[in-house]
């Protein structure tokens, strides 16, 4: 039987993977200029973790977490998203008592039992960036301007909106959710069966579910803007301001509530305009009480995680570095030369270039043909004949001529071919 990866995920292969390795390359390097730190948080966690934190009404806990029971009868859960684990490790090493605030960033695989299709995975993979200890709107700030800067700059992604909202906090948001309440009660009848369920517990997601019905009740609800207690009202304003002064462009979205129940104050998406992409590449915002909420003294926090496969769809080509391509093959004719081609290919590697040699033990004919298909730019022959003479056939792919060689002057020859040397 052939087996197959299991649906929603999917293997990387190994041109794809060089993408992969550099736009990762690019967000380590952006996050050490912001002075972020790495956190790596085991794959999974204890499931009540992400039942506080993220919600029982969630769709993600109440219909997409990978929960299991292991031998010793816990229930764990494959993480859905990074935020829950990494406030659990702030949390049990401390980082709470030590200089704030504390800025960690991470990369890695995320398990959702979602419906796959373009741009949706079952795994997935995210890049994402938290900041504790930070009340002020700088913070937030900071990381929306992080996220801005990978995405328009060192991806290149430009069909993209910075949408943003302010969500409130635990004193003003009663008040709105009143409201919204009382407006939504008498159209709860068109709402989703989704929306009709999680309604009475959290009639904010109404306001940002695509399902039509919803929709059309969402569009004369009251807005949470006109809610602001002061107090938020000025942390969304200055949060505008510092955007506006660094020209980063943004539309507020009244709408945007976000599908995680930890956020407070600010809420963000960086949404891509093209068809064929999933819309939401980044998402992220305040969550002021989470800490608290799982355990530790009031603690503010805000963070951002970014699809890494929806970044990569969205960025199409761009991004994508030249083919890692293998300059150099060793070939040889008759057997008792194997080792030797193994040896070359040593030495040329530790000259600094990118060397194989044949492994297959074909025909000379046949080797000259793999290289010629794999695009090979360069073909070391050891010949016996050559070889006891103390010469190596050296073959230019691209010119087609081939000449012997001294191996101090394959070393001179190769260096000068190394791009950016005025060479070949
Ligand atoms: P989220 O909006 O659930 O937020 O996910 C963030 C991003 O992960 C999305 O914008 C999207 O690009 C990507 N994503 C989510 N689900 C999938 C999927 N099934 N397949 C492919 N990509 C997906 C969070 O996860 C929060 N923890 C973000 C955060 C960090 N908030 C504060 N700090």
């Amino acid at each position: 039987m052939a087996y197959k990866a299991p649906r929603g995920t999917r293997d990387i292969l190994p041109e794809e993977a060089a993408r992969w390795f550099q736009i990762e390359s690019f967000f380590r390097a952006l996050c050490a200029r912001y002075g972020f730190g790495e956190i790596r948080t085991p794959l999974f966690e204890h499931t009540e973790l992400f039942t506080r934190s993220v919600g029982e009404e969630s769709d993600i806990v109440s219909k997409e977490m990978y929960t299991f029971q292991d031998r010793g009868e816990r229930s764990l859960t494959l993480r859905p998203e990074g935020t829950a684990a990494v406030v659990r490790a702030y949390l049990e090493h401390g980082m709470v008592s030590g200089p704030q605030p504390v800025k960690l960033f991470y990369c890695g695989p995320m398990f959702r039992y979602d419906r796959p299709q373009a741009g949706r995975y079952r795994q997935f993979h995210q890049f994402g960036l938290e900041t504790f200890g930070a009340a002020g709107p700088a913070a937030d700030y900071e990381i929306v301007a992080l996220t801005w800067e990978f995405i328009s700059v060192s991806l290149g992604i430009t069909a993209v909106d910075l949408e943003l909202n302010s969500v409130g906090c635990p004193s003003c948001r009663p008040a709105y959710r009143a409201a919204l309440l009382a407006y939504m009660q008498p159209r709860r009848a068109s709402f989703c069966p989704d929306c009709r369920r999680r309604f009475t517990a959290n009639p904010l997601r109404v306001l940002d579910c695509k399902d039509p019905g919803c929709r059309e009740a969402a569009r004369e609800a009251p807005r949470i803007g006109g809610s602001l207690c002061p107090e938020c009202g000025g942390h969304f304003a200055a949060l505008q301001e510092l955007l506006a002064s660094s020209g980063i462009p943004f539309q507020i979205n009244p709408l945007l509530v976000r599908g995680l129940d930890y956020y407070t104050r600010t809420a963000f998406e960086v949404v891509s305009r093209e068809a064929q992409t999933q819309g939401s590449l980044a998402g992220g915002g305040r969550y002021d009480n989470l800490v608290e909420q799982c355990g530790g003294s009031p603690t503010p926090g805000v963070g951002v995680a970014l699809g890494v496969e929806r970044l990569i769809l969205a960025a199409g080509g761009k991004a994508a570095p030249p083919r890692e391509a293998c300059p150099v093959y060793v070939a040889y004719t008759g057997d008792s030369l194997a080792a030797q081609a193994q040896a070359l290919a040593r030495e040329i590697r530790a000259w600094g270039m990118p060397a194989e040699a044949e492994l297959m033990g074909r025909s000379l004919k046949g080797q000259m043909k793999f290289a010629g298909r794999r695009g090979y730019r360069f073909v070391c022959i050891l010949g016996e004949k050559e070889h006891a003479r103390g010469k190596i056939i050296w073959r230019d792919m691209a010119g087609g001529g081939q000449e012997e060689l001294a191996p101090e002057e394959l070393r001179e020859r190769l260096e000068s071919s190394r791009p950016g040397s005025g060479g070949v």
